[in-house]
């Protein structure tokens, strides 16, 4: 039987397939902390799980249009045009099934088969297979270093390529672009003219001064090439939900739309509701309370991991992520490592080569005190034993 090449070269979500390891492990009684998740440990706030409820009551339960529910969609740009001091109009968003599709459905719209995609590296797990899906060219920063400059847009676009992904607050490292990295990054977009798809899903789990540094915020003038990606999942604990928006301009927003319309129509028209309650401010007491213990958590990691001399990190800034190199004096695999943590060291995490560097892993922090605590302590006893090597 023949398949598609594009699809068939598709690989596997290792975030998820390390994350289900971990927790069969750990379902067939073995004593195995996971470190692996990239979703809040809280439960949904109580006003979204009521929105659902009532909107399941009065019969909200049949298609909405494919681009999401008026309501919502005026919502989204109230809250970011107050958010990015923009001037968003219902035609600038689309509601989809998550950020994710969010996503996708945005990249569909401006990559074709050949065009060259900047990506970062280390990447969000999904952005190199979007690209390979729709038969583009995933290219990386050449430097070596963790966030997008400018000179790597410079460089790319010198070699024909026509936009990219840029992602801070990072997964997986967790580090944040400063204001004045972001002012060179909106200045290359300026010159390269090109399109941006700014996945923003971690900017309210930015654990700097102020607001998070964003292109926007750099060059407001950039609104019609930056589509910007944000959602409910992280924000307020709601990744079964399902439900991410697209900011971007109104022709952007209309062909990704007609993507979404011929593939999954609308997105779930009950989330739609449980998502409005948030996104109108029902929830921010639970939002304030989960950011909180997010940043206690963050300077807890990192003040146990910053312990072990075997391990070398940048504080991460925002998400929920740290991303320490192992330091070693030979280059070390870090799915073997990984593996090897979880089967002898009882600990769960994500290999760096996942997010396409080697030597690294990712831990989430997305976990309780004790637990984070308990997971240092089996990493520290690990690396003593130098079972990796
Ligand atoms: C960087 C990044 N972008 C997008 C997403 C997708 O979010 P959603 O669950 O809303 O699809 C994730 C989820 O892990 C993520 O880490």
């Amino acid at each position: 039987m023949y398949y598609a090449k594009n699809a068939a070269s598709l690989e596997g979500s290792a975030t998820l397939i390390y994350t289900a390891k971990a927790a069969s492990m750990k379902a067939s009684g073995k004593d195995i902390i996971c470190l692996t998740a990239g979703q809040p440990d809280f439960p949904t706030p109580k006003a979204a799980i009521e929105a659902a409820e009532k909107a399941m009551a009065e019969g909200k339960t049949l298609y909405t249009p494919s681009m999401g529910i008026a309501e919502l969609r005026q919502a989204v740009a109230s809250r970011w045009s107050t958010f990015h001091n923009q001037n968003y109009k219902i035609e600038n968003t689309m509601v989809s099934c998550g950020a994710k599709h969010s996503i996708a459905n945005m990249l569909e719209a401006v990559v074709s088969p050949g065009d060259k995609v900047l990506l970062p590296k280390p990447f969000w797990v999904s952005y190199p297979q979007m690209v390979r899906r729709l038969g583009g060219i995933s290219v990386y920063p050449e430097g070596g270093q963790m966030l997008i400059t400018g000179d790597d847009i410079r460089k790319a676009a010198a070699d024909g390529a026509k936009g990219m992904i840029f992602n801070s607050p990072c997964n997986p490292s967790g580090l944040v672009n400063t204001m004045e990295m972001i002012k060179d990054v909106a200045a290359a977009i300026k010159e390269t003219g090109f399109w941006v798809i700014s996945d923003d899903i971690y900017e309210d789990l930015y654990y700097g001064p102020g607001k998070v540094p964003h292109i926007l915020t750099a060059d407001p003038d950039l609104k019609d090439q930056v589509a910007l990606i944000t959602g409910v999942s992280k924000t307020y604990a709601m990744t079964g939900w399902r439900i991410g928006f697209a900011l971007a301009n109104p022709e952007w927003i209309k062909i990704a739309g007609r993507i979404q319309a011929h593939t999954t129509s609308n997105p779930c028209s009950v989330s739609q509701y449980a998502a409005l309650a948030v996104v109108e401010g029902k929830a921010e007491e639970d939002r304030v309370f989960m950011y909180n213990a997010f940043k206690r958590r963050r300077d807890l990691i990192c003040e146990l991991l910053g312990e072990i001399p075997g391990l070398a990190f940048d504080k991460p800034e925002g998400a929920f992520y740290v991303y320490p190199r192992i330091v070693a004096d030979k280059p070390i695999s870090s799915e073997q490592f990984c593996i090897s943590l979880l089967e002898n060291g009882g600990l769960g995490t994500i290999p760096g080569s996942a997010f396409g560097n080697e030597g690294y892993i990712r831990l989430s922090f997305a976990a309780s005190d004790d637990d984070i605590v308990e997971a240092v302590k089996r990493l520290n006893s690990f690396l003593e034993r130098g079972d990796f090597k």
